[in-house]
């Protein structure tokens, strides 16, 4: 097993990628925190992994709020002890054309992402060092590198979470610390509505693989981020796409 007895958080994991990468986390030893805003959804994908026979525990948990991440990583340390690895996978979208866009979207999506980001790696990183001991992963965006139509807020939020990995990267990168950021692509919830738009049907099949993945196929980029396979791998992004970034 990959994370025998690791402590982990996954933020945004009550569906989606999020909870293919906490039941992947689980399957391979792993405690796992499912963090979400979805306290009710957060319970049953716990409680699907306790099922199968892994270890998990519901958080439910507004990322954009620091006292609500504070107190759930208070929680979490409590019933499993320190955080290893921390994935601040949360995330929404609010789209408009710039000229549209009100601040309300703008901060909603900055503060998931962006700040929810800067809440958590703050809750867990005092514990890192101690231990000298650490795995982040921020789930960024191809967004980020290339620009989204509509999406002004998302792409500077991703953009925003790449800056901090590489920064974090570097300032932790002496307590054996390491930070990554994913760029996934993959058929969620989020994902639908672009999904089912006939006008983004050319932009897969012109994808080297030419088709969507399921979230439980971006998953084993996480586990592979969160172990000890990826000991001098940090700073980086990857791209989790069937290669879309080549062909945009
Ligand atoms: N699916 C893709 O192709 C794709 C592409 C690029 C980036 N991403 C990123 O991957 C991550 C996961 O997205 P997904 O596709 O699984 O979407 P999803 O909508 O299925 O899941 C997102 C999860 O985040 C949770 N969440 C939202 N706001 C929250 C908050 N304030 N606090 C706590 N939890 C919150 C939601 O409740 C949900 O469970 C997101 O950060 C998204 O931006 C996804």
């Amino acid at each position: 097993m990959l994370l025998k007895d690791r402590v982990a958080v996954v933020t945004g994991a009550a569906q989606g990628i999020g909870r293919a990468v906490a039941e992947a986390y689980a399957r391979e030893g792993a405690r796992v925190a499912v963090v979400d805003v979805q306290a009710e959804a957060a319970e049953k994908a716990a409680a699907a992994i306790r099922e199968g026979g892994g270890e998990a525990l519901a958080v439910a948990c507004d990322v954009s709020r620091r006292d609500e991440v504070d107190r759930a990583a208070a929680a979490v340390k409590e019933a499993y002890g320190p955080i290893d690895v921390l994935v601040s996978n949360a995330g929404i979208t609010r789209p408009a054309m710039l000229h549209k866009m009100t601040e309300e979207q703008w901060d909603q999506v900055v503060k998931v992402h962006m700040y929810g980001s800067f809440y958590w790696l703050q809750a867990v990183v005092a514990d890192m060092i101690e231990r000298e001991w650490g795995r982040i992963i921020l789930t960024s965006s191809s967004t980020a590198q290339n620009g989204s139509i509509g999406q002004i807020n998302y792409a500077a939020a991703k953009s925003g979470m790449l800056g901090m990995a590489r920064t974090a990267a570097r300032e932790l990168g002496r307590y054996n610390i390491l930070v990554n950021a994913v760029a996934p692509a993959a058929a969620t919830q989020m994902t639908e509505k672009i999904r089912t738009d006939p006008r983004f049907a050319d932009a897969v099949k012109r994808s080297p693989l030419r088709r969507h993945a399921e979230p439980e196929e971006i998953a084993p980029t996480f586990v592979f981020l969160a172990s000890d396979a990826s000991s001098f791998l940090t700073g980086q992004v990857i791209s989790v796409d069937g290669g879309g970034m080549m062909v945009r």
